[in-house]
């Protein structure tokens, strides 16, 4: 029997990782694999709500898992799973779109921002996206959902799906809860420091950046307090997004420092930002030895993902069984 409370997370392998990820996901996903049975899904049918290639899809998907890994995820301890192996995924994701009303839905703030998006598909998975993530979470009875700061509306129609459904049913799903970060790296802004970090939005920083890219973006791309117009002029780190990403990579003393050699203007924009760099090379180091070598054996990897799916699939196996049992849908047993 299993001792621990299950969670679960996912990822789209939409696209290289960058560091809003990190910060906001994966970063906090490493220590609760020690207190929690932890499923983290690479959610492949969530990826296909946005029109891709089709060869590029295998590419990505051992790409989010070695970023998963690399990042500290420890195969040892936690469940790294493929959303499409395991069918009952989408099997309970029908179930559960038959308690949910179509207003909930139509009011989710992440389906109006996708539609805007990508205006020419529009499609029934786009609209489905938030049930299909309901049924990854509540498959495994998940208590707990380590998610960012944006996905806290998916949270809460989750919880109201496994209401919903255990007010028709019976009392069966738990509640999940989320747990989100506080802090500023719980929306981590992109370099231009107006819009939130995001692969569908140039401005990102890559964990698999090496030191030049990280450099060029950030001394050409990242936008700081936008008063300060000579080295000569005070600076306000209050309002500096690139003051923001040192509270993330450096430590205090140096935080300190430029704050105050910003406010004195005895430091530029381009002092600040070469620390700022280092820092950043610095954190990314581990983790893209950690790629390379994971890289260099993929077989592993794919071992991984077969023996975590088979897992999952176990799991998952046994609760649609019980779900068939609780709602009738039992005739050729
Ligand atoms: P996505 O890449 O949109 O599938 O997001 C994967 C995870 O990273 C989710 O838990 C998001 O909440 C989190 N995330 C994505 N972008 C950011 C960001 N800019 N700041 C903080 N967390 C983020
Ligand atoms: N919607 C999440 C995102 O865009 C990804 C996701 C799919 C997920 N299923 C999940 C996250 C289940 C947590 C739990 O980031």
């Amino acid at each position: 029997m299993n001792a621990k409370p299950m969670i679960f997370s996912g990822i789209q392998p939409s696209g290289k990782l960058h560091i809003g990820n990190y910060l906001g996901a994966i970063k906090q996903f490493v220590p609760l694999q020690d207190t929690y049975d932890a499923i983290f899904g690479i959610v492949d049918l969530h990826a296909m709500t946005q029109l891709y290639d089709k060869e590029e899809m295998s590419e990505r998907i051992i790409n989010a898992a070695v970023n998963y890994l690399a990042c500290g995820l420890d195969p040892d301890k936690a469940t790294l799973m493929l959303q499409s192996g395991v069918s009952e995924h989408a099997e309970l994701a029908w179930i559960l779109s038959t308690v949910t009303p179509l207003p909930w839905i139509q009011r989710v703030p992440t389906f109006k921002e996708k539609a805007k998006n990508q205006p020419d598909n529009v499609n029934m998975g786009l609209f489905n996206y938030p049930v299909l993530m309901a049924a990854d979470i509540l498959l495994y009875k998940s208590v707990a959902v380590p998610v960012g700061e944006d996905q806290r509306p998916h949270l809460e129609l989750t919880r109201e799906i496994a209401r919903a459904f255990n007010q028709r049913f019976g009392s069966f799903f738990p509640e999940p809860e989320e747990i989100i970060k506080g802090g500023k790296d719980a929306r981590v802004m992109g370099l231009d420091g107006k819009r939130r970090m995001s692969k569908s939005l140039d401005n990102c920083i890559y964990l698999d950046d090496d030191a030049e890219t990280i450099y060029e973006k950030v001394t050409r791309q990242g936008v700081t307090d936008p008063a300060r117009v000579r080295k000569s002029d005070p600076g306000n780190p209050d309002i500096c997004n690139m003051f923001t990403w040192h509270t993330f990579f450096s430590d205090e003393r140096t935080q300190k420092e430029c704050a105050q050699q910003c406010r004195d203007a005895e430091f530029g924009c381009m002092d600040c930002k070469a620390v700022l760099v280092r820092n950043i090379v610095q954190t990314l180091e581990p983790i893209q030895e950690r790629q390379k070598e994971l890289l260099e054996d993929l077989d592993k990897v794919r071992d991984i993902i077969s023996e975590g799916t088979e897992r999952a699939r176990k799991i998952a196996r046994e609760a649609m069984k019980e779900v068939r049992e609780i709602t009738g849908m039992t005739y050729l047993d």
